[in-house]
Order: structure tokens, then C-alpha cells, then sequence
């Protein structure tokens, strides 16, 4: 199954470390938002969207990618690492549902923050995600790459 994923991850690597271990799975293919805004996704049989969250969303990069570039009737998966509040994700819920598509899961844990003043308390979230954070992203995305082969 050929995974595209798009992503941001940018305050301390946090998304990154569980899409790094999800893309040892197989066809995983790890496109950065931010780096470039014409990513091509109508080859690929399944889209991860993931980012840390900022203000409350996942990066407005990754939306923005998905409102352009998300082909039609493709399901999906969401993937983020959050400092203390999990997000609301209707944003992209009407993105994909405008584009015909599916969301088949959605994968969230905490991750190591050190916004602002949090940096005087040494941040929080401190550790995560950790090995057992990571072993949990590896694993949804076995399990939604079960469910978008139809098994
Ligand atoms: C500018 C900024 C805004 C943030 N806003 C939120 C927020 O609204 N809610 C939250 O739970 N965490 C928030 N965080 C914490 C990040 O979501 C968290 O540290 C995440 O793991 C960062 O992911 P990354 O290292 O992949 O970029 C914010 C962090 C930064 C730097």
C-alpha cells in the first residue's frame, strides 16, 4: 500500500520520531509541508496528514496541503504530538469530507513543549513521545493500513 505523509514538525522533532518509525512499516513516503506547496499525492493509495499542534490545530501548513492537494476520494489518516490539550480536528475533518474521502483513524500523543514560558518550567510533556508512544503510532498505522486494504 503506498503511504504518502504529509507533514510539519518543527518545535522539537516530536511528530517526526513517531513518522520515522512508521515509515520503517513499508511504502511510506515523508513529504514536508512547509518545504514544498506543489506535492503531487494522486499516486499514492493512502494520505497521513501529521503535525504537532499550534494554536489548537494541527500547522496550518499541513491544512493548507490538504485543502489544495488531497485528490478526491482518497481515505486518510491523522497523526499529531500535542503539549497538553488534544486539538480539534473539524478542520480537516471538512477538507477530506469535502474531497469525497475518508478519515480511517486518528493517532494523537503527547509531546515534549517548551513554548513560551513553559521553557522556565523546563516544559512539559518532558520524555514524550517515548518508546512505548512510538511502539502506539506504529501500531495504528499497521491497523489503518488493514482497514484502507479492505481487510
Ligand atoms: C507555537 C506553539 C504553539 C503550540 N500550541 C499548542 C496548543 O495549542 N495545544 C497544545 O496542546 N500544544 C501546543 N503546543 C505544543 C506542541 O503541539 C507539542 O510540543 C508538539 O509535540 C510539537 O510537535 P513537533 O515537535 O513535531 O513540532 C504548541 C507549541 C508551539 C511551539
Amino acid at each position: 500500500m503506498k503511504t504518502a505523509v504529509v507533514y510539519h514538525s518543527s518545535h522539537h522533532g516530536n511528530t517526526k520520531k513517531l513518522l520515522d518509525a512508521m515509515a520503517q512499516e513499508g511504502e511510506v513516503t515523508l513529504l514536508e509541508a512547509s518545504a514544498d506547496s506543489s506535492i503531487d499525492l494522486a499516486d499514492y493509495d493512502l494520505i497521513g496528514f501529521a503535525s504537532g499542534i499550534y494554536a489548537s490545530r494541527l500547522h496550518e501548513s499541513v491544512l493548507h496541503c490538504a485543502e489544495r492537494n488531497l485528490p478526491r476520494g482518497k481515505p486518510v489518516f491523522v497523526l499529531y504530538t500535542y503539549g497538553a490539550w488534544r486539538p480539534k480536528l473539524t478542520h480537516l475533518e471538512k477538507i477530506v469530507s469535502a474531497k469525497g474521502g475518508q478519515i480511517l483513524g486518528v493517532y494523537g500523543c503527547p509531546g515534549f513543549c517548551t513554548f513560551g514560558p513553559l521553557k522556565l518550567i523546563g516544559g512539559i510533556a518532558k520524555g514524550r513521545p517515548n518508546a512505548q508512544d512510538v511502539a502506539a503510532a506504529v501500531g495504528f498505522f499497521r491497523e489503518v493500513v488493514r482497514q484502507a486494504q479492505g481487510k
